[in-house]
């Protein structure tokens, strides 16, 4: 690791717990390998605090920015002086650029990580039917950076149907060229099948989707990294389709996340 001096940039990442985050090792390998001088660091905060924060975030000189992850995405963006038009329709940032006047400038890269990390492995997303599990905060990225590369069939189904419902009104006004609609556990009759919520993560979890629906053409990507083979992904490959795991979406992000703090 570069050493740490008077002149390294500072960049955080936010987080409750924070342990498990995996992005400063992978942004600091970035700056080692391309020789910049800067460090990323944990900054563990609970929301209760996160706005005590905010004007030490703003008057840190050194600071150029940080990452927001659980449970911060959503608040984050209120405190932002500007927000992407994708961070403003999806409701909630991930990264955060801080300007040298102390604004805070917010983005979401967690479905711009999500699609780049499927062309990385060559699947390309533009014309393609896909099924979407979930309509969290990644879901909800990943909805739209779908749209945004042309996806010509989003579904999307959700424990809480409310939640999938609203987020197809409000994105659909957004990209009229791509039919979105609300489904069941079904995810048969799409191209690619995507699991964006956080079931995986712990042993012994319910399916995200009704797996006995799967077919060998289809092709099943997570979002979820630990186990990489999630039991989503174990019955898919019985099945015979092609997987996608969770890891190229982080991968993918932590380029793009270093370009927008430092730019
Ligand atoms: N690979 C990457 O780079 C990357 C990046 C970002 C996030 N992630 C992962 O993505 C996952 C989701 O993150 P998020 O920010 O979207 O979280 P979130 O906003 O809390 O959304 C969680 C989603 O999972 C669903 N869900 C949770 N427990 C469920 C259960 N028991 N049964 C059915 N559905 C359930 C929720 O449904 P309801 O709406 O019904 O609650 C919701 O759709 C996390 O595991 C996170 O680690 C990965």
């Amino acid at each position: 690791m570069n050493q740490i001096t008077g002149t390294t940039k500072v960049l955080g990442i936010l987080a409750d717990p924070i342990h498990h985050v995996q992005t400063p090792q992978g942004i600091n390998a970035i700056f080692d390998r391309c020789d910049i001088d800067a460090v990323m660091i944990p900054l563990h905060v609970d929301s209760t605090s996160l706005p005590l924060l905010i004007p030490g975030l703003r008057s840190l000189r050194n600071l150029e920015g940080f990452v927001v992850t659980v449970p911060h995405k959503a608040a984050m963006l209120k405190h932002c002086d500007e927000a992407s038009p994708a961070a403003a329709q999806i409701g909630a940032v991930n990264v955060v650029r801080r300007t040298a006047d102390g604004r805070l400038i917010g983005d979401m890269l967690d479905g711009d990580g999500f699609v780049q990390g499927l062309q990385s492995e060559g699947i390309e997303v533009r014309g393609r039917s896909v099924y979407v599990a979930g309509a969290g905060g990644a879901a909800s990225a990943i909805v739209y950076a779908l749209a945004g590369t042309g996806a010509s069939l989003i579904t999307i189904a959700n424990r809480t149907p409310t939640k999938a419902h609203e987020l197809v009104e409000r994105l659909s006004k957004s990209f009229p060229g791509v039919t979105m609609r609300v489904g069941t556990s079904d995810p048969g009759g799409h191209e690619i099948v995507v699991n964006a919520t956080s079931l995986g993560l712990r042993p012994g979890e319910p399916l995200p989707l009704d797996a006995s629906r799967l077919h060998a053409a289809q092709i099943v990507a997570e979002i979820v990294m630990k186990p990489r083979v999630t039991p989503l992904l174990a019955e898919a490959m019985q099945r015979g389709c092609r997987v996608h795991f969770g890891e190229p979406m982080l991968r993918s992000q932590l380029e793009l996340m270093a370009r927008f703090m430092r730019s």
